[in-house]
């Protein structure tokens, strides 16, 4: 059933007034995070989160472009304003949208519309043996970098390609939890060829993803601080076809993931920037 339209307009009335007190507090990092933005890029991945957070779809969708497949889901989680969002499904063949380009644009939307003072981009990751990675592993990612944006025009498009970049730095929050820290890089493609693994090699990355140094892209176009947070579905560096070992871990690890986000947010709550 539709919910009566006056408290729609006072539920959006009370959301547009959270953003314009959470910009009001927004001069140094002192204050209490108020707002945060979790990027998924799978439905997967986004579910148990909305589960765990007791979020609600946003069905009026105006807060994006009409006719997007970007999906909200909102709500109050230990005094934060949560919008968890996921780009949707593609509109012709129905898979989910993954990769940096919708990752990018939903990452921009949510920014613009949400005006977080926090991102968190949640999702899972092929993991390197050879770096300590095992199946189910969580990650935070201390710095992001592309892998299959060659430009090799020295110096410095080359550079331009790789974009690579530090992600807001959590101390306490590394100590405290206990995670795993390692480099994350990123490209538009799921397998890897010889030229993304060497790209990948020079970016010491111990993890492999398709939305990461995306995400942290826009948010440092726009001066939000993000942080990534990844689980290990497969072994790039292993035996197994990484499609398949992908496939076969996917559901058990979003619910690892869901766990590690859930303690993230946890530790966030009540938290500023600087003790992050
Ligand atoms: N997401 C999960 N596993 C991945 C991999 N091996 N490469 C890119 N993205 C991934």
């Amino acid at each position: 059933m539709a919910p009566p339209e006056e408290t729609t307009a006072a539920h959006a009335a009370a959301e547009a007034a959270a953003i314009e007190e959470n910009l009001a507090a927004k001069t140094t990092g002192d204050q209490p995070i108020s707002t945060i933005v979790i990027v998924v890029a799978m439905q997967t991945e986004a579910l148990p989160l909305v589960a765990k957070f007791e979020l609600s779809e946003d069905l009026d969708r105006s807060v994006f472009p009409k006719g997007v497949p970007w999906v909200r889901y909102h709500g109050t989680y230990k005094g934060l304003h949560i919008n968890l969002v996921w780009p949707g499904k593609d509109a012709v063949l129905g898979v989910d949208s993954v990769g940096t380009v919708s990752a990018s644009l939903l990452t921009y939307a949510s920014i613009q519309a949400f005006k977080p003072d926090l991102i968190i981009n949640a999702g899972t990751a092929g993991g390197f043996q050879a770096k300590g990675a095992s199946i189910i592993d969580v990650y935070l990612a201390s710095d992001v970098a592309f892998h299959d944006r060659r430009i090799p025009i020295p110096v410095i498009f080359d550079l331009y390609g790789i974009g690579a970049r530090r992600t807001f730095s959590t101390p306490n929050l590394v100590k405290q939890l206990g995670i795993k820290v390692g480099k994350l890089s990123t490209g538009d493609s799921l397998d890897m060829c010889p030229q993304d693994e060497s790209s990948i090699t020079a970016n010491d990355a111990t993890l492999k993803d398709m939305e990461g140094a995306a995400v942290a892209y826009v948010a440092d176009l726009l001066s939000v601080p993000t942080i990534l947070i990844k689980a290990v579905t497969d072994i790039v560096d292993g035996p197994k076809p990484t499609a398949e070992e992908f496939m076969e871990n996917v559901v058990a690890v979003s619910a690892a993931l869901h766990y590690a986000v859930t303690e993230v947010v946890d530790f966030i709550s009540g938290k500023s920037l600087s003790d992050l």
